[in-house]
């Protein structure tokens, strides 16, 4: 059974730049916390609490230490709140993230109407929208504009991880109701090439295996993304979820990992496929 890795497979430099220095913290001996789970995979997390990094719900969970702001980004608001109450604030916000914060802050200060293109309620969406002192307008697709919007000058922001197609339809749609429309396009390259690479590998092996959490947004959509071309596509978090009979009779199988998916974690799945031959 031949074994093919995606590409573009496995965690992006943002989420393991956000571990690193997780962990860093941790070894200062400081009592550390992320405000919410620092990567979306359970593995991981519960590897970061060995090591002394625990997850806050809320910045009142947090009474002294450091907090570790995830990749996702924040409201500049929590970082203030979090320095007042004298925590030591390590900001792992992921260098696309923050252009995205950028643009949305330089357009709302120019007077544009700042549209983000994204969902609505993701962590990383809400901080956008701070940084766009809230007034932005948020939006999953082109249906979702207003028929009229507050102002002819629009700036538009994306979620790191929305589809260019997405963007594109957006721009689009707010074209003929701008006399001046700037566009950030913030989407993270990283995310195109590793659902791109999934789709490839789905397109040219018998069976998928598809590691990362079952929490993992860009995960479950790496999923999709091969179900759609491939019809034997299983979706694991570790080497123990592999049920043999799903290779029954496949010469080739192929694997592909989300952007929050530790290597060893793909790699023990690779290994454990490997070993079935
Ligand atoms: Fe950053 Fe892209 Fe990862 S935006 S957190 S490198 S998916």
């Amino acid at each position: 059974m031949r074994v093919e890795v995606a590409r573009y497979a496995g965690i992006c430099y943002g989420v393991e730049r956000a571990l690193k220095l997780a962990e860093e913290a941790a070894e200062s001996g400081d009592a550390v916390h992320t405000l919410g789970p620092l990567i979306h995979n359970p593995q991981a997390v519960a590897a970061l609490r060995e090591r002394g990094v625990e997850v806050a719900s809320t910045l009142d969970d947090v009474p002294a230490g450091t907090l570790v702001i995830r990749s996702h980004g924040v409201a500049p608001a929590i970082i203030e709140d979090a320095r007042l109450h004298g925590l030591h604030v390590v900001d792992a916000t992921c260098p696309h993230v923050s252009k995205a914060h950028e643009a949305a802050e330089e357009r709302q200060a120019g007077g544009y109407t700042v549209v983000v293109g994204g969902e609505a309620d993701h962590p990383e969406v809400e901080g956008i929208m701070a940084h766009a002192g809230g007034e932005a307008l948020v939006v999953s697709s082109a249906a979702e504009l207003p028929a009229k919007l507050p102002s002819r000058r629009v700036g538009v922001v994306v979620q790191t991880t929305q589809s260019l197609d997405r963007l594109t339809e957006v721009v689009e749609a707010i074209t003929p109701r701008a006399s001046e429309l700037r566009v950030f396009n913030t989407i993270c390259s990283a995310t195109g090439k590793r659902q791109q690479s999934a789709q490839e590998l789905g397109e040219n092996v018998d069976v998928v295996i598809v590691v990362g959490g079952h929490n993992s947004g860009n995960t479950t959509r790496l999923v999709e993304i091969c179900q759609a071309v491939n019809s034997r596509v299983y979706h694991v978090e570790t080497a123990e979820d592999l049920d043999p009979t799903w290779f029954s009779g496949a010469e080739s199988v192929g694997v592909t990992a989300g952007a929050s998916t530790p290597d060893e974690q793909m790699q023990g799945v690779i290994r454990a496929i490997e070993a079935m031959e």
